[in-house]
C-alpha cells in the first residue's frame, strides 16, 4: 500500500436500514431492494472491487444489507463506486487502497480483517490471468500472478478466519475459474492458482463448516470483464456463445451462496456433471495411499 494510502469512509446514513435475503429459484428475485431491508448482516470485504466482478459483488451485497470495505489499487474508481452503492443502498462504504501483490500492503489489509469485528464476510475476488502458453510467458509475471491470485487469499483467509471461528460465525467467498478444473484451456499457471483457489476452499470447508464457518468456490466460465483485455485477448474475441454477461454470472453465483453450495459453477447447466465429478474425485481419497506400489509399476508386471 502507498504512503499516502488513507480510509475514505462515506459518511453512514444507513444504519438501521437493513436488508432481508429470500433465496429463490429466479437469481433477479434474490436481489432485495431497500425497501425490504430488516437484517444486520455485516461487512463484507471484497477484494478487487474497483471494476469487473468484485464491483458488482459490491453492488448486489450492499443490496443485501451488508456494510461494505472495497480493496483495490485504483481509489478513483473505488471512491466512485462507494459513493454511488452509498446513495443507492445507503449502505456504509469504505474505501481501502491496496496493492495486494505487495506484501507491505497486503498486511495492513490482514490487519484491517483481525482487527474489526464487524467483517462476517471475505470475498476473495482480485486476480489477474492470461492465455498464453509458457513459451510465450514472462516467468516474473507469472509469479506476480500466484502473488496475486494464491498468496494474497491464502493470507486473507489465515488474517480472518480466527475472529470467525471465535464468533461462530463468518463467510469466505473465493473466486475461482472453470480453469481450476480445466487447466489445459488457458495460460497453464492461471489454472493452477484457480486449482489451488478451489482445493483451498474445499479444505477449508472441511475444517471449518461445523465452526459456523460458510465457505464458498466460485468457478465463473468465461465472463464479460476488462479481466481478458488486460491479459491480452480482449473478450470481443471470445465466441460469444460461451461469454457470460458479469451481472448474471455474479446473481447466479449468489442464490448458490444463499443455498450453501460450496462450489458454484454458474455455467455448468448440467449440475449431475459435477456431482458424479465430485463422487468419484472423493471415492478416490481413500484408494490413493498404500505401503506398496501399485503391481504395474514393479519389476514382475
Ligand atoms: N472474467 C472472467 O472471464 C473470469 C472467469 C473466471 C474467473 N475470473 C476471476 O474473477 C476475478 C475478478 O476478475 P474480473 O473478471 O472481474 O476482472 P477485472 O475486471 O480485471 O477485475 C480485477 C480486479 O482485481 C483488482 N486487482 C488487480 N490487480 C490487483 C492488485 N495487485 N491488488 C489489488 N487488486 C488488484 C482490479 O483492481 P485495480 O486494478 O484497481 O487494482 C480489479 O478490481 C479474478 O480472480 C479472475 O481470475 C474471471
Amino acid at each position: 500500500m502507498s504512503e499516502n494510502t488513507t480510509f475514505y469512509v462515506i459518511p453512514d446514513i444507513g444504519r438501521g436500514h437493513k436488508m432481508l435475503s429470500i433465496a429463490t429459484d429466479n437469481p433477479k428475485e434474490n436481489i432485495m431492494t431497500q425497501s425490504q431491508a430488516t437484517t444486520q448482516r455485516g461487512t463484507a470485504l471484497i477484494t478487487g472491487a474497483s471494476s469487473g466482478i468484485g464491483a458488482l459483488y459490491a453492488d448486489r451485497l450492499a443490496r443485501l444489507g451488508y456494510d461494505l470495505i472495497l480493496v483495490a489499487r485504483n481509489r478513483e474508481r473505488l471512491n466512485a463506486l462507494a459513493q454511488r452503492i452509498s446513495n443507492d443502498t445507503r449502505r456504509t462504504v469504505e474505501v481501502l487502497e491496496a496493492d495486494l501483490g505487495q506484501a507491505q500492503s497486503l498486511a495492513l489489509v490482514e490487519d484491517k480483517l483481525r482487527s474489526d469485528a464487524s467483517i462476517t464476510l471475505l470475498v476473495n475476488n482480485a486476480g489477474i490471468g492470461t492465455h498464453t502458453p509458457l513459451l510465450q510467458s514472462n516467468v516474473d509475471h507469472m509469479t506476480d500472478m500466484i502473488a496475486l491470485n494464491v498468496t494474497a487469499p491464502t493470507r486473507l483467509t489465515y488474517a480472518v478466519v480466527p475472529g470467525f471461528v471465535a464468533r461462530g460465525q463468518g463467510a469466505i467467498i473465493n473466486i475461482s475459474s472453470i480453469v481450476g478444473v480445466a487447466p489445459e484451456v488457458l495460460n497453464g499457471v492461471y489454472g493452477g492458482s484457480k486449482a489451488f483457489v478451489l482445493a483451498f476452499s474445499q479444505s477449508l470447508h472441511h475444517e471449518l463448516a461445523a465452526k459456523g464457518v460458510q465457505v464458498q468456490a466460485v468457478l465463473p466460465g468465461a465472463t464479460a470483464t476488462d479481466f481478458w483485455a488486460i491479459g491480452g485477448l480482449p473478450v470481443e474475441h471470445l465466441d460469444p456463445a460461451i461469454v457470460m454477461p458479469a451481472d448474471q454470472m455474479v446473481d447466479a453465483a449468489l442464490v448458490g451462496f444463499q443455498r450453501g453450495e460450496l462450489v458454484t459453477i454458474p455455467s455448468l447447466h448440467e449440475e449431475d456433471a459435477w456431482t458424479r465429478f465430485e463422487t468419484a474425485r472423493q471415492g478416490l481419497a481413500s484408494k490413493l495411499s498404500a505401503n506398496v506400489p501399485a503391481a504395474r509399476y514393479t519389476a514382475a508386471h
